[in-house]
């Protein structure tokens, strides 16, 4: 074993306490209530960033939550360059969605560290933390020059990134950049993805009359919103599962026969689907697998919907107004711009004059792309290979990271999507968790990475 991985093992006890430290900052980036707090996250990054000795660190300021940056450049000129991307932020949690101990007061049970961000992503950032300050022990070099960029705004669509990175093209040069903010099936197979899905956002409202009224007075003479919304977004979908929007589709690259064979032999099955799921029965876009649907189509979903009256007892009301949040995960070459554009003319044209119908379109991200031949991905899958024992799958995955294809596009160098949480893992929903043995594991096989391309 070498001095690094000796350090993993005997500092191990004190990596958990000072992750369950940073996972006692509920830093949720949606929350204006909580920006103190994803200040202090940020706060508290830098301060151990700098602990195991990175110079210069700095908490860089935008215009929403701020970006946390550190290098080390000490292995000089000729060495090569790894930059690292995380994100310190998290989604919002409550006991009360389900929480079995309070989601920013960590507990260890059965071997999973459970609490907010313990996977997603604070968990896995703090992996590459370690892993560097394990091969800087006692002051030893580094193989690779190494850059942190951690972020706290990814949960909101990394909102200002976008920017950062394209004025901070010099100071981000790299050779490869690697990211861990994903999962895998399962502890036991290690994978790695190439391919997220991109995102688009809108929300919905339609207006019918000025205010609520009685809805015996003016029942039958009103389009009721609530009904008229339901009508609209009926129409999104056809029968069959596929979008209706007209061109939504046109833009999609098929799988080829050789990737659907190669993926249909990680895919999901029936029963682990239904197992995760907990629904009745599957449901989607016909002729294509669940892994395909997930992983490498398109889709619109109604993220939440609401009007009229929801309290206890009954009100007899003809609301005013309704709303809906949709989404839509791309694919391929879809821009999000067009994209965004055909479902919003395409809603504003089934929406009947009974109504008014406004739709408001936010600034989207494009799905990625890995190419998996690179000399990086060959280091990749040889840290892989040491820290699992175990040659890694190559995988899609339908979630988004927004950053990605701006490192591809800005900085012009392979990303390397090395994720060590585990699908199940639970992000974003009640009683997120992380597996003691996966952070173990990503230390080490970071630590293989990074020797692997200074080699
Ligand atoms: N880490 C996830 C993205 C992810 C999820 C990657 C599952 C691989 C597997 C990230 O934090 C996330 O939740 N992204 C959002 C992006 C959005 C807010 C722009 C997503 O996918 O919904
Ligand atoms: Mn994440
Ligand atoms: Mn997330």
């Amino acid at each position: 074993m070498s001095q690094a991985h000796e350090y993993v093992k005997a500092h191990f006890d004190q990596f958990k306490s000072q992750l369950f430290d940073l996972l006692r900052i509920p830093s949720i980036s949606t929350s204006v209530d909580h920006a103190g707090d994803v200040q202090r996250a940020a706060q508290w990054l830098a301060d151990d960033l700098e602990r195991i000795g990175l110079h210069p660190v700095e908490i860089i300021p935008t215009a929403g939550h701020p970006i946390v940056y550190g290098e080390w450049m000490g292995a000089g000129l000729d060495a090569k360059t790894i930059l690292i991307y995380g994100h310190y932020d998290v989604q919002p949690a409550l006991k009360s969605d389900g929480w079995i101990n309070e989601p920013f007061e960590p507990e260890e049970r059965d071997g999973h560290i459970y609490a907010r961000g313990s996977s997603d992503d604070k968990g896995q950032i703090f992996t590459h933390m370690k892993a560097v300050e394990s091969i800087r022990a006692n002051g030893a070099k580094a193989p690779v020059n190494l850059k942190f960029l951690i972020e706290g705004e990814e949960e909101i669509g990394s909102t200002h990134l976008a920017d950062f990175v394209a004025a901070n093209r010099d100071k981000l040069q790299a050779d490869v950049c690697v990211i861990s903010d994903s999962g895998m099936p399962n502890s036991e197979q290690p994978s790695i993805l190439y391919a997220l899905r991109g995102l688009i956002t809108m929300d919905v409202e339609v207006f019918g009359s000025a205010t609520d009224l009685h809805s015996g007075t003016y029942g039958g003479s009103v389009h009721n919103p609530v009904q008229a919304l339901a009508e609209i977004i009926a129409q999104l979908h056809k029968p069959d599962g596929s979008v209706a929007v007209p061109g939504f589709y046109d833009d999609v690259l098929p799988l080829s026969d050789e990737e659907r064979t190669e993926l249909q032999k990680t895919g999901m099955s029936e029963s682990l689907w239904r197992q995760t799921t907990g629904a009745p029965k599957q449901w989607g876009e016909p002729g294509f697998a669940i892994h395909e649907r997930t992983g490498a189509r398109p889709t619109l979903e109604i993220n939440g919907m609401a009007g009229g009256y929801f309290e206890p007892g009954f009100k007899t009301v003809l609301p005013a107004k309704a709303w809906a949040k949709i989404s839509c995960r791309l694919v391929a070459n879809q821009d999000p711009e067009v994209i965004s554009r055909l479902v919003q003319n395409y809603i504003m044209n089934i929406s009947p004059a009974t109504i008014r119908t406004t739709v408001e379109i936010s600034e989207g991200t494009r799905a990625a792309f890995v190419d998996i031949r690179t000399p990086e991905m060959q280091a990749a899958i040889q840290a892989f290979e040491k820290g699992w024992g175990k040659k890694p799958v190559f995988m899609r995955e339908g979630g988004s990271i927004p950053v990605v294809s701006d490192f591809q596009s800005e900085l012009n160098a392979p990303v390397i999507l090395m994720g060590f949480g585990l699908n199940d893992d639970g992000a974003h929903g009640p009683n997120e968790h992380f597996m003691v043995e996966m952070f173990r594991k990503g230390i080490n096989t970071a630590i293989y990475f990074y020797e692997a391309i200074g080699a």
